[in-house]
């Protein structure tokens, strides 16, 4: 096929779900170069198909992925990762404009736990593992470990996993709130599609305005992010699917979006 490291399809009623799964099996889905580049090629696929809705990231019932590729990146030094920007091509996938659904099972270790992190919304099996063990190896998270981790769970959580390396538990990411569901393992890609259903059956211009939203909380301060809030909110009424979605709902129907 088209790619090395990775499957491709599409699930759900309305096919309207892209499913990426990491297939690596061999090295427990280690994220080596050729793998990213698979995985934001596909992404840019998915982003750029208007029969997709939502996109889910899945890797095997053993690992999502167990961090960046050691045996790769082992005998690299600092003046050659600054003259290639290593990996720095990992957060390409952080300008997808359409919701990404992490469905984590397995070990999400390291750059898999930063991968995770990367999408919109994470959910994990009953089974799953979650970690930052960079520092057991002599080095530190550089795809969001200590950045994103840390506005989810709070200093005190983010520094314990990350100087410890510790592993956390699929419940424990829920309790942290850094998976929003846990679901039995094996019922894990079926929730992950029916969850990207749901949000493909909203207007996914909206749905792009809201993703877009959502993330100025993250990446902003509060008063940047409620501005910007309130104008996407402006403008969602020069669309025809917000006068669509209100016209239904007076009229009693389900409404028909357009994309416009
Ligand atoms: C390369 C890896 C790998 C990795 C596992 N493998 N993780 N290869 N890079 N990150 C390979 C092993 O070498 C082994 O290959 C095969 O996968 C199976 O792994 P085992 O260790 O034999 O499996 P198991 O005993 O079940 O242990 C599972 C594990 C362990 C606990 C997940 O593999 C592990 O600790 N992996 C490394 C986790 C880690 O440190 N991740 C962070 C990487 S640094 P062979 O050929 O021996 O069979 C990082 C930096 C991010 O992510 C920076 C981003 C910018």
């Amino acid at each position: 096929g088209k790619y090395e490291h990775i499957l491709v399809e599409k699930k759900g009623e309305k096919q309207n779900v892209g499913v990426i799964t990491l297939n690596r099996p061999k090295s427990l889905n280690a994220l080596c170069n050729a793998l990213m580049l698979d995985v934001n090629a596909a992404l840019a696929a998915f982003d750029a198909d208007a029969s997709v809705g939502a996109i889910v990231l899945t890797g095997s019932e053993k690992a999502f992925a167990a961090g960046a590729d050691i045996k790769e990146m082992q005998n690299n030094d600092f003046s050659s990762n600054v003259r290639n920007n290593f990996l720095c091509h990992w957060s390409n996938m952080t300008n997808i404009r359409k919701p990404i659904i992490a469905a984590v099972n397995g070990y999400a270790l390291g750059g898999g736990c930063e991968v995770a992190m990367m999408c919109d919304i994470i959910y994990a099996g009953d089974k799953a593992k979650f970690g930052q063990p960079e520092i057991a190896i002599g080095t530190i998270p550089g795809a969001g470990g200590t950045q994103r981790l840390t506005r989810v769970v709070g200093k005190s959580k983010a520094m314990e996993i990350c100087l410890t390396g510790n592993m956390i538990s699929a419940q424990e990411a829920l309790q942290l709130g850094l998976v929003s569901k846990v679901v039995p393992a094996d019922k894990l890609v079926e929730e992950a599609v029916k969850l990207g259903e749901k949000i493909s059956s909203h207007s996914p211009l909206i749905v792009t305005l809201c993703k877009e939203s959502v993330n100025a909380a993250y990446e902003t301060t509060l008063e940047q992010g409620l501005r910007q809030e309130k104008r996407l909110f402006h403008a969602t009424f020069a669309t025809d699917d917000r006068k669509e979605g209100m016209t239904a709902f007076v009229e009693k129907r389900p409404p028909k979006f357009t994309n416009n």
